[in-house]
């Protein structure tokens, strides 16, 4: 075709309206693409502003026991909703509610039978909206439970995917079963369920087995297929609109199973202990934490993450997997997710801690916060093999300290009501970020086992009169004490659907309001202190530590300010030569100040608040004496001597601690 011909050609109203087509459609697709670009770059963009939970306190609210409203001896949302300006005098920032989603309560909740509705017995949608607007309006922030790796058996999808319909037919984990010797049909595999039993249901509807990870009432959704994915972005994206400002995601390991089905190894420890049907009766390589896990909370937190205006609207996402340390790193390296929890104190024989094993707890956490050059094994040539740290972008990794929670009996109880306020500075004065089990502050402790006839949880009830109260977590999760009146204020129902522990009468909020030294007014004294700036940031001084006593320091950069904490963890008397152990710590020539102590539990002691101490030369230290030396500013594991040896130095009763200052403008705290 000749030039001229072809504009001609080209000119005809069909080709121009062609080119025009084709041109919007080709902008169209640059914009999606473009757009697209944008916001996945928005997600992994950080937002660089100091994040407000990495300063706030985890309140774990357990809404069953916190406060009931309508007299049905369950708690509530509008009890919530009564209680919040007990977050504010408390001078907490962050409440974290256990499910309240529609469940038909196998699991109090864990069993989810719909994502977006909130169960009648804890209120509706609009109790829900009303409850954040309420917490924001006092600037307390709400987190949510994210429960992805299950559903109720009650959930719809469960219905629709045992008749097979599409497109519920792979929404759960369906596998045939195995001809059995007997000729009878077995479960695929010998997989065990984490309550105990096999981890196979067979659904005669369909004619095969489903998975669960726990109860056989909370069948596995099926993470492999990503619509599944999809529906539990969806939900929450359906809370976010709600305004909520954060997610603890529940049960983690479990997102995702191998795919061969292959039986699980017989655990060589376990097993001693174990019965065959205990979950601890088997190794479990295929069921928990496989390489997808993290793929697939990423792709829960960039959701989350997409709802973030930097620098105001910054989210807070956890992790809920018990696993070994250096296995939850990657949550902080590659999910995006803001902290694994720390449950190293959670599961830890409270009893035997002491100093030593207190220590071992925090550095354990702590060495793999600090790049190995900061840490302290580091600076002593020990064996610090934990990972090759230029890869690593430690800016990401942020402590985190839990002690109680819903699923593990009560610190106080675990550890001696006696030591709940040495615990207290320890994790609100450690850097990172405590969670408070509700009641925590009060020193509440579990309550008796409930007969077995009389047990709500249905773990423990799944594993039998025999070994129930080995099981059992309704101890951990009976009414919060409000004050003395019949069943502590929590509901006016004469069957709270908990008992309630019977040392209410003395132990509530109303009591220990007006006790100047009460657990709950030293708790909020150190969420006041936690506020001052050398709480803020990550370093950490070891001061000196033995079998019964730990101790730190935290302070500013230039070492003009600090405080200097020492608690008796141990089970016994013990004597802190603080002359000694305060070289290096704190500057010298300077007095301490006692900022906070916890009750004296010793007639003599004389430690008291506002006291000065001067620290001089001398070898026998009287409180208001003490002894002064050559400081530098290196704390280190070095201090670690036998300080129990003779009666020399500060005196600290079993549970008792003690919080020094220097510098200007101290707090005041009580
Ligand atoms: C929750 C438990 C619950 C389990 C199964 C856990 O992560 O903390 O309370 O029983 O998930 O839903």
């Amino acid at each position: 075709m000749k030039k001229d011909e072809l504009l001609l050609f080209c000119k005809r109203p069909f080709w121009v309206r062609s080119r025009i087509a084709l041109l919007v459609a080709l902008l169209s697709i640059w914009l999606i693409i473009f757009s697209n670009a944008t916001t996945s770059e928005d997600v992994k963009k950080t937002c660089n502003v100091d994040k407000w939970w990495k300063h706030s306190i985890m309140y774990e609210v357990y809404p069953r026991s916190f406060q009931d409203s309508n007299g049905d001896g369950i708690g509530d949302l509008k009890g919530i909703i009564s209680r919040l300006d007990y977050f504010t005098y408390l001078g907490i920032d962050a409440i974290w509610l256990t499910p309240v989603y529609k469940s038909p309560m196998k699991d109090f909740g864990y069993d989810i039978a719909d994502f977006v509705d909130i169960d009648p017995l804890f209120g509706d949608l609009h109790d829900f909206k009303e409850l954040v607007a309420e917490a924001h309006n006092r600037n307390i922030k709400i987190i949510m439970n994210f429960v992805p790796n299950h559903t109720s058996r009650e959930h719809n999808w469960f219905n629709m995917s045992c008749q097979a319909i599409d497109p519920y037919k792979d929404y759960y984990v369906w596998k045939n079963g195995k001809l059995m010797n007997d000729g009878k049909m077995g479960p695929p595999n010998n997989w065990l369920g984490q309550f105990g039993g096999s981890a196979w249901t067979w659904n005669s509807q369909r004619n095969q087995f489903y998975y669960h990870a726990f109860l056989k009432e909370l069948p596995d959704l099926n993470f492999e297929n990503p619509k599944v994915i999809e529906e539990m972005k969806k939900v929450l994206r359906f809370w976010l609109d709600l305004g909520v400002d954060g997610f603890r995601i529940d049960a983690v390991s479990n997102l995702h199973e191998d795919q061969r089905f292959l039986d699980e190894l017989i655990n060589d420890e376990g097993s001693i202990s174990a019965s065959k049907d205990e979950f601890n009766y088997l190794k479990h390589v295929y069921v928990r934490h496989q390489p997808k896990t993290i793929t697939t909370v990423t792709e829960f937190v960039n959701v989350i993450r997409s709802y973030e205006k930097c620098p105001d609207t910054i989210k807070a996402i956890m992790i809920e997997d018990y696993n070994e340390v250096q296995n939850l790193m990657d949550y902080y390296d590659k999910s995006g997710a803001d902290f694994p929890y720390n449950f190293d104190f959670v599961g830890a024989d409270a009893k035997q801690l002491g100093g030593l094993g207190t220590l071992k707890l925090v550095d354990t956490w702590m060495k793999y916060m600090i790049p190995p050059k900061k840490s302290i094994e580091n600076d002593h040539k020990s064996n610090h093999s934990v990972e090759s740290s230029h890869i690593i972008d430690y800016s990401k990794r942020w402590p985190n300290w839990v002690t109680s929670n819903h699923d593990r009996h009560r610190f106080a109880t675990r550890s001696g009501e006696n030591m709940t306020d040495a615990f207290h500075m320890l994790i609100l004065l450690l850097p990172g970020t405590p969670t408070i089990y509700y009641g925590g502050e009060l020193g509440m402790t579990d309550i008796d086992v409930p007969s077995f006839s009389q047990t709500q949880d249905s773990f423990a009830l799944n594993m039998g009169l025999e070994r129930y109260k080995l099981y059992t977590r309704d101890p951990e999760r009976a009414p919060m004490q409000w004050d003395s009146s019949p069943n502590a204020g929590f509901t006016t129902s004469n069957s709270p659907w908990l008992p309630v522990n019977p040392d209410y009468v003395v132990k509530n909020f109303q009591t220990e309001k007006d006790d100047k030294m009460s657990h709950l007014n030293i708790f909020r004294a150190l969420v006041k202190l936690r506020r001052e700036k050398e709480f803020r940031d990550i370093n950490i001084g070891y001061g000196a530590v033995n079998k019964n006593i730990f101790s730190f320091v935290r302070k500013n950069a230039e070492g003009t300010k600090g405080y200097f904490i020492i608690l008796n963890l141990g089970r016994e008397p013990d004597y802190y030569p603080l002359e000694e152990h305060s070289k290096g710590l704190t500057p010298a020539n300077e007095p301490l100040k006692v900022l906070l102590t916890t009750p004296s539990y010793h007639p003599n002691s004389a430690i008291s608040i506002g006291n000065q101490i001067n620290l001089f030369h001398s070898k026998e230290i009287e409180l208001n004496q003490g002894l002064m030396a050559n400081r530098n500013l290196s704390a280190s594991l070095n201090n670690i001597h036998n300080m129990a040896d003779g009666n020399k130095g500060l005196r600290l009763e079993s549970g008792q601690g003690i919080v020094l200052a220097w510098g200007s403008d101290l707090p005041d705290l009580l």
